[in-house]
């Protein structure tokens, strides 16, 4: 028997005026795709915004549907809708923000565990890390280096 020790280092900025022009601009592009999202049940709106290596952000928002499970989150529907129009292009970051309708989030708001694993897929094909911001409505920004440090002994494909 022994012990494992995995260390993971994260970034925690006081407020989005501490990023860089390029991650705030990104940040501003979720914001923007909250605006969009289809949230009529839950009242939460969540918005992503995704940085490829080309240059072009693709964003996403969240779907939801009458019949609970059959919604979306918005960081899935933002990589599916930037891995359907630009197929194997490298992923550099991601940027996630949320709105409340009932109070206002000032804490950051990490990706579920389904948006972690849909996006390990794409960081492991294009073996290249892919760094996540993520923020309530105000307040602290957290940057995870990788998808591989937000979900930890992931499933992936040599298991198959
Ligand atoms: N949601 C996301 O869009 N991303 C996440 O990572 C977690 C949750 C959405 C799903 C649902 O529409 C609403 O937030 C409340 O769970």
């Amino acid at each position: 028997m022994k012990e494992l020790n995995k260390q993971t280092s994260f970034v925690i900025y006081k407020s989005i005026s501490e990023l860089t022009n390029e991650i705030s601009d990104l940040m501003q592009h979720a914001k923007k795709a909250i605006s969009r999202a289809y949230a009529p049940y839950s009242g939460f709106q969540v918005g992503a915004a995704i940085l490829l290596a080309n240059g072009k952000i693709v964003t996403g928002n969240n779907q939801e549907n009458a019949a609970y499970p059959s919604g979306m989150c918005a960081e899935r529907v933002a990589i599916w809708s930037a891995s359907s129009r630009y197929p194997n292009i490298v992923i550099k970051k991601i940027a996630i923000t949320v709105k409340s309708s009932t109070k206002q989030v000032d804490q950051p708001v990490a990706p579920c565990g389904a948006c972690r694993q849909t996006l390990l897929e794409y960081e492991i094909n294009q073996k290249e890390p892919i760094e996540v911001f993520f923020m309530g409505e105000i307040g602290k920004v957290i940057k995870a280096n990788s998808l591989q440090d937000l979900l930890p002994f992931s499933f992936d494909q040599s298991f198959l």
